[in-house]
């Protein structure tokens, strides 16, 4: 694949890693191990190497992260999904998740702070253009590919939704129609992702931001600059369309080898994935 100006390039799309440290500092292992396993894996280092080597087998050229990286905030955890992550060949462009800020954390510091610190990892050489794992630090960032753009929206964490809607709007102007795509970790809110909800979470509406809707409006207003809005958080596959806006949420990587998308964006400027 190539990303000369014109020609075609493919991304994949993973997310809800959930990577961690199997033996943090203090903790009763066992009763971790317990926790951890009634969540969900135990194994979710092993699994996300297993998907990392089916996407490496398809040369995108780059892999996006919708968030939840890693499965809870620590320096040991950080540090450990910049040493996996470099089992992609690609860069990786990541997005925010719940579980990779202060909201979602067993670890604290001695004086009971949470010390959130995502800049302590040294970059991945391979990704010249970042500081760090998240470029420049940023939580909320953009970047384009052969007249695509790709905005990385931090919608996982309080944020200040009056700045942060301004700078997506700003965003969004640059943007080329129908070759924008926006990159959320928590999902939007539409029949697809109620159904899911309900079905896996018992209805938990709380898995949706209440953020969701000032920036669905923001959105719908710029619906010709959009091509696709991708959020992972819900671990469930889904695809639909609400007012012209298409939403569709990324399975839960370490679920399977095969749970991420391939995403192929064509010189002529239309894109799909599979
Ligand atoms: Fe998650
Ligand atoms: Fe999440």
């Amino acid at each position: 694949m190539s990303t000369e100006t014109g020609e075609s390039f493919t991304f994949a799309v993973l997310s809800d890693t959930h990577i961690f440290d199997k033996a943090p500092a203090d903790l009763d292992i066992d009763a971790y191990k317990q926790y951890q396993t009634s969540r969900m894996y135990w194994d979710t280092n092993e699994r996300f190497l297993a998907a990392a080597e089916r996407v490496n087998e398809l040369h995108p050229d780059f892999v996006i992260i919708t968030g939840d990286m890693i499965d809870h905030i620590s320096p040991e955890n950080i540090l450990l999904y910049n040493q996996l992550s470099r089992v992609l060949s690609a860069p990786i462009f990541p997005v925010i998740g719940n579980h990779d800020n202060t909201s979602m954390t067993i670890y604290k510091k001695p004086d009971g702070e949470i010390d959130v610190q995502w800049n302590l990892a040294e970059p991945n050489e391979r990704a010249k253009f970042r500081s760090g794992i998240f470029p420049d630090g940023k939580f909320n960032y953009s970047f384009s590919r052969n007249g695509f753009k790709f905005i990385i929206v931090n919608n996982a964490e309080d944020v200040s939704i009056l700045e942060q809607l301004s700078w997506l709007e700003s965003e969004l102007r640059s943007g080329s129609d129908g070759k924008t795509f926006i990159f959320n970790h928590v999902p939007l809110k539409t029949p697809a992702t109620t159904e899911t909800i309900r079905r896996v979470w018992a209805g938990n509406e709380s898995l949706v931001m209440g953020n969701s809707e000032p920036q669905f409006e923001l959105l719908h207003a710029y619906n010709s600059k959009i091509a696709c809005i991708f959020s992972g958080h819900l671990h469930t596959f889904s695809d639909d369309m609400v007012e012209g806006l298409r939403q569709v949420v990324c399975p839960m990587t370490v679920q399977s080898p095969d749970s991420f998308l391939l995403c192929i964006c064509n010189a002529g400027g239309g894109w799909d994935y599979t």
